[in-house]
Parts: structure tokens; sequence; C-alpha cells
């Protein structure tokens, strides 16, 4: 099993690469990026894990020899946000870096898992997906947006109100998109159940929507969130990875092309979006199953639903149209 983490140098790329290093499923890890390859790829070589470690910069065809056989590719390549700005306002730079790693990958791990971290990942995502497109080597199962940071946080945050001590015991599905209005929660669904007041339940679904706002704060003009988007990422890596070696019963949730997956027609007719994020059954291939958590959404998360669905089928176009019409 080898692994790429693509802007493997920066805030989410190092913990991430080191999470990576150290899980015993991941033989070779292969570390690219613009900067500094050759010393994260030196320090973590020395980790005494199985993983056997390389670096590359874009010189001497350090892509190709980066990607080449691939099985999964984790792309947290691209600039962060800082405070005052959206996830959108990072588009103009991102999305070009997302398009030329992807064409990367078409070209070099055309079979490999793509799971992509860089934001706005509403938009990343599309753009991943036509530039595979245009490549002839499109596979609507094996194209991830990672949300699991979302997931995190509403495991997270909904302990302050169960009381649960192990957050990570929550299953919630957190559905739509990544950014803002387009994050939904549904606490209604949430196993082991939970009871959240009336009074609660506004500031709850908030800080899962805007939870990353808190840390680009905080860090104070110095990035958003790193380390537990390392986790998150790693998280759902992980989870792909042990699906690929037949593991069953894996799901999570993740931003996927829906017309490519199982199920996923019956809930872009609901949702009239082409890019959603829900719960997937993960299989040897990649997304075997798009489950339906939007049908039995209440009434209060289908108010949520309504908003998400006009922010992202906006954020879903202007990738695709990125793509299609380059500026
Ligand atoms: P960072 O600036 O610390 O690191 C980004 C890295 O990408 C740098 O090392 C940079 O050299 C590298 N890079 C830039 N252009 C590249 C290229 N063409 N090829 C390869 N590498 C390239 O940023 P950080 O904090 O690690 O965030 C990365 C991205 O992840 C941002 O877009 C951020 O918004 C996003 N993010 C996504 C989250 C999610 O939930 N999906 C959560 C948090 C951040």
């Amino acid at each position: 099993m080898k692994a790429v983490v693509a802007g493997a140098s920066g805030g989410i790329g190092q913990p991430l690469s080191l999470l990576l290093k150290i899980c015993p499923l991941i033989d070779e890890l292969s570390l690219y990026d613009v900067v500094n390859t050759p010393g994260v790829a030196t320090d973590l070589s020395h980790i005494s894990s199985p993983a056997v470690v390389t670096g590359y910069l874009p010189k001497d065809d350090g892509m190709k020899q980066s990607f080449s056989g691939a099985d999964i590719v984790v792309i947290p390549a691209g600039i962060p946000r800082k405070p005052g700005m959206t996830r959108d306002d990072l588009f103009k730079i991102n999305a070009g870096i997302v398009r030329d790693l992807v064409k990367g990958v078409a070209e070099h791990c055309p079979k490999a898992f793509v799971l992509i971290i860089s934001n706005p990942v509403n938009s990343t995502v599309p753009i991943a997906a036509e530039v595979l497109k245009n490549a002839g080597v499109f596979d609507p199962k094996k194209l991830f947006g990672v949300t699991t940071l979302d997931v995190v946080r509403a495991e997270t945050f909904v302990a302050t109100v169960s009381g649960e001590k192990d957050p990570s015991k929550a299953t919630i599905p957190v559905i739509g998109g990544h950014s803002g209005e387009t994050i939904v929660p549904l606490f209604s669904q949430a196993k082991p159940k939970v009871e959240i007041p009336a009074d609660r339940l506004d500031a709850l679904v908030n800080r899962v929507q805007f939870g990353g706002d808190e840390v680009v704060k905080a860090k104070d003009g110095l990035g958003s969130a790193t380390l537990s988007m390392a986790y998150a990422g790693f998280r759902f890596a992980e989870k792909i990875v042990k699906a690929a070696k037949g593991e069953t019963g894996i799901i999570e949730p993740t931003f996927v092309y829906l017309a490519g997956v199982e199920g996923g027609d019956a809930i872009a007719k609901v949702t009239g979006c082409e890019y959603f994020s829900v719960p997937v059954e993960l299989g040897p291939e990649g997304a075997l199953k798009a489950i339906d958590v939007v049908s039995g959404a209440n009434d209060y998360e289908k108010n949520l639903l309504e908003a998400c669905y006009k922010g992202l089928k906006g954020n879903i176009e202007k990738g695709v149209d990125f793509v299609k019409n380059p500026p």
C-alpha cells in the first residue's frame, strides 16, 4: 500500500504524514510538496515503523517519481484561511493547485484513491472530477472530498451536551458540503441517541458549521485547523485503506459525485446537487454505497438542508466551470 501526501510540508501535511508513517497498513509513504519534502521525509524516515518514506520536489520529475504506483493520494496542498476569509476566498489560488496535482494523478497513478482536503472542498472536488474526466480516468468511486473534520467536530461538541466522556463513541451523520451553512449535522440521527434541549440546538449546529472559524480566529493569522485536520484526514484515509484491504462494514460521511455511487442517484434527486457528502459504505474499490440519511431529516434539519442546497450548487458549478472554461 503506497500512500502519497501532496502538500506534505504544510501545517496539515506534516502531522498527517506522521500518522501515515506510523500506520502499520502503509508500506510506502511518498511526500510531495513545492518545498521542504527532503527534510520532512528524512525526519520521518528515522521512525521505526515499516513504511519506507521518500520525499520529492517538482524538480527532476518529482511528481512522477512520487505519484507513480500510488494506491492512495491525499491532497492538503494550498493556502489556508486567515481571519475574515471564507473558504471560497481560497478558490483563486487553490483551484489551480488542485487541478495541477490531479493532472499528475491522472498521468502517474490513475487508479489511486484520491482524497481532497484542499479548500474550498465544495469546488475542489468537482475540479478534480473534471480533470480526471478529461483524462478519461474518472472513477467516481475513488474520488472523495474529506469532510471528516466536520464529523469529528460534531462528535466532540455534542459531548458537551450529552455529557459523554468519550466523544468518539458518538456516530453523527454530517452531510452536505464543507463550508458554513452547507455543513448540516443530523443530530436527530445520532447514535447513541442524544437529547439536545431546544434552546441549545441552534448554537450547537452553528458551532459545527463554523467551528473552523474558532481555530482561524485563535491562530490569529497563522492559519486554520491543522492538527485536528491531520487527525481527521488520517482517520478517513485509514478507513479507505482498511476497506481496500477487505475489511467490511466501514461507513463514513464523505463528499462524492452522487451519480457514480450506488444509491447516489436517489439522493441527487432529492438534493438537486451532483456532489454531496453523505455516509458512504466503503469497499475494496472505494465507495460501495451512498446511504440516504437525507429523507430521514426532521423539519428543523430540512430547513438547514434548504440553505445548504442553495450554497452548494453554486460552489459546485464554480469548480466545474473552472475546468470547462479556464480563466
Ligand atoms: P499550509 O500553507 O500550512 O500548507 C500547504 C502546503 O501546500 C505547503 O507546504 C505548500 O508548500 C504546499 N503547496 C502549495 N502549492 C503546492 C503545489 N502546487 N504542489 C504541492 N504542494 C503545494 O496549509 P494547511 O494549513 O496545511 O492547509 C492546507 C489546505 O487544507 C488549505 O486549503 C486549507 O483550507 C485546507 N483545509 C481543509 C480542511 C478540511 O476539512 N477539508 C480543514 C482545514 C484546512
